[in-house]
């Protein structure tokens, strides 16, 4: 392991003073949203995307949280050689000794280690006094030391915390050794002005305070999270914390994308700078949306479906004389590019690679196969192919891929008549089953199959079909979250058929569950805890 923080910026740097750091923990507060799950093979994704992307430090996860975090951690510490590599640790050695074993093989690795120091949690959830947290916190810093230059210490419940009693654990930790100190807004109550001051504050009284740098970190629970990021900037951190959609526990985290566009658009009173390529922005939500099933919403800053559409007459007619009376930033610099070709059956291999690449997506050559053979099959079933749809598709199939089940036919008699039946066949690991069941309606039937197909005792939660264009041939997108013994899941199908579609949901649904529950199985029962 290396003995030198190789961090963009050092605390000490005045050359460099307007530089922050993008520290993104999509994979990490992202994946705590419930329902969020990504997969193994689907975190180093979305890493290998953070690390094109241009971030600082990919948070990849919460190594002692299972066995399944432990593995991706370890994984994307391996793969990732440009970005810092940081793991989560509670103040404990186990924690913080299985946050050093998986960031071992690490090119720059960062042991993130937090412990709560506002006075209800520190009564409630730690049931501990103020003067044992503050022990902790040298105990804790000195410990992830002795593994790795790199440490980063956060108080959680940061905004919360009395003020003197935060500045001297915050001294604490610098004179132990952090190299980072992260003041996050946990529950999202801090407004701005307020953040400001509070970093201000902390790095004016704590003596040793030019020894760190100093992290901003969010939640929106109050819909302030980007702007309460800014202030924090403007107040003297100098990492931001973030994730791509904004994904994150409750109400999330700042979002990337936001934060970035903002800085970028707003130079003139945001003078900061960073490494972010913004043209991959687009690309790197949709990846996420994608394997997280998390939606997008539509007008959603920067990355919504409408986030540059114009509709109302007034602004097109401005829009048609100068696009800068309705926009302050084009699409093309976050990566939507104004696409030319329109797709259909006789389009080719090259033309869909072409389209694909246009959208922002980067597909292997099996994967562009796959998705090729699939758009076909589309535009032989439906008169006009639309970018949603072909998003649509893609999606679905980044979404699916490495699925130990599948569907792999399906027939439902369904209308007036009754009982509504649903033929299945799965694949499961190579193997073909076919079940018949009867339902209360079409749905219920599959899912009546699927139940006997694979018994389950998970419970559906959410069930929503959204239509990915105008027409009655549209493809159907359907969502479905299942819970099982606390864990929850959310995974979309997406097919010109609804009920397909709606098999294909439930079953990636079911996929996600047994990745969660293979996890759970290997990693020893008290390590099973998110912060
Ligand atoms: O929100 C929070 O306080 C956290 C810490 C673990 C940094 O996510
Ligand atoms: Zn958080």
């Amino acid at each position: 392991m290396t003995n030198q923080i190789q961090n963009p910026i050092q605390p000490d740097d005045a050359s460099n003073k307007d530089r922050v750091l993008i520290f993104d923990t999509t994979l990490r507060d992202g994946e705590q949203s419930p329902g969020a799950t990504m997969t193994f093979e689907e975190k180093l994704e979305v890493a290998d995307m953070l690390d094109a992307l241009g971030v600082d430090i990919i948070e990849a996860g919460f190594p002692i949280a299972s066995e399944g975090d432990f593995e991706a951690v370890a994984a994307i510490a391996k793969r990732v050689k440009r970005a810092s590599v940081a793991g989560l640790a509670r103040a404990g050695f186990k924690d913080i000794d299985r946050c050093a074993e998986a960031l071992r093989h690490a090119v720059k690795p960062r042991i993130h280690t937090f412990i709560s120091t506002s006075p209800v949690h520190m009564k409630y959830k730690l049931q501990k006094s103020a003067e044992e947290v503050l022990a902790l916190v040298t105990q804790q810093v000195e410990r992830a030391r002795n593994h790795v230059p790199d440490v980063e210490w956060s108080a959680e419940d940061g905004t919360r915390t009395e003020l003197d009693f935060l500045c001297r654990c915050v001294e604490a930790a610098i004179r132990a050794g952090a190299t980072t100190i992260n003041i996050p807004d946990t529950v999202g109550y801090a407004v701005p002005d307020e953040y400001e001051a509070l970093f201000r504050t902390v790095r004016e009284r704590v003596p040793n305070s030019d020894k760190a740098i100093f992290s901003v970190h969010c939640h929106n629970d109050l819909g302030m999270a980007v702007a309460n990021t800014l202030a924090g900037l403007r107040g003297g951190a100098r990492q931001i914390e973030c994730t791509i959609n904004g994904i994150g526990e409750r109400a999330g985290n700042a979002a990337l994308e936001e934060v970035v566009m903002a800085i970028r658009t707003r130079a003139d009173v945001l003078p900061y700078h960073n490494e972010i390529d913004p043209r991959m922005l687009t690309r790197a939500s949709k990846l996420v949306s994608a394997v997280t099933s998390f939606p997008v919403q539509y007008n959603k800053a920067i990355v919504g479906r409408n986030a540059f559409a114009h509709e109302s007459g007034i602004h097109q007619d401005g829009m048609l004389k100068n696009a800068q009376t309705y926009e302050i930033m084009t699409p093309e610099s976050v990566g939507v590019s104004k696409t030319s070709l329109v797709m259909g059956k006789h389009s080719g291999r090259n033309a869909f690679r072409t389209k694909l690449k246009e959208m922002g997506y980067e597909l292997g050559e099996n994967a562009l196969e796959d998705a090729f053979k699939r758009f076909k099959d589309l535009a032989d079933r439906k008169k006009i192919v639309y970018d949603e749809d072909i998003e649509a598709l893609v999606d679905d199939q980044i979404g699916h891929a490495g699925e130990r089940i599948k569907v792999q036919a399906l027939t439902v008699i369904a209308g007036t008549m009754g009982p509504q039946t649903a033929t299945l066949t799965l694949d499961i690991d190579g193997h073909h089953t076919t079940h018949q069941s009867t339902g209360n309606g079409p749905v219920d039937a599959i899912f009546n199959a699927i139940q006997a197909l694979v018994p389950h005792k998970a419970m559906l939660e959410l069930y929503q079909v959204h239509a990915v264009t105008e027409g009655t041939d549209a493809q159907a997108e359907v969502s479905i979250r299942l819970t099982e013994d606390g864990r929850s899941v959310t995974a979309k199908g997406a097919d010109p058929d609804t009920l397909v579609a709606s098999a294909r949901a439930y079953v990636a649904a079911l996929n996600k569950l047994m990745d969660k529950r293979h996890n759970a199985s290997t990693t020893p029962a008290t390590a099973r805890l998110k912060p």
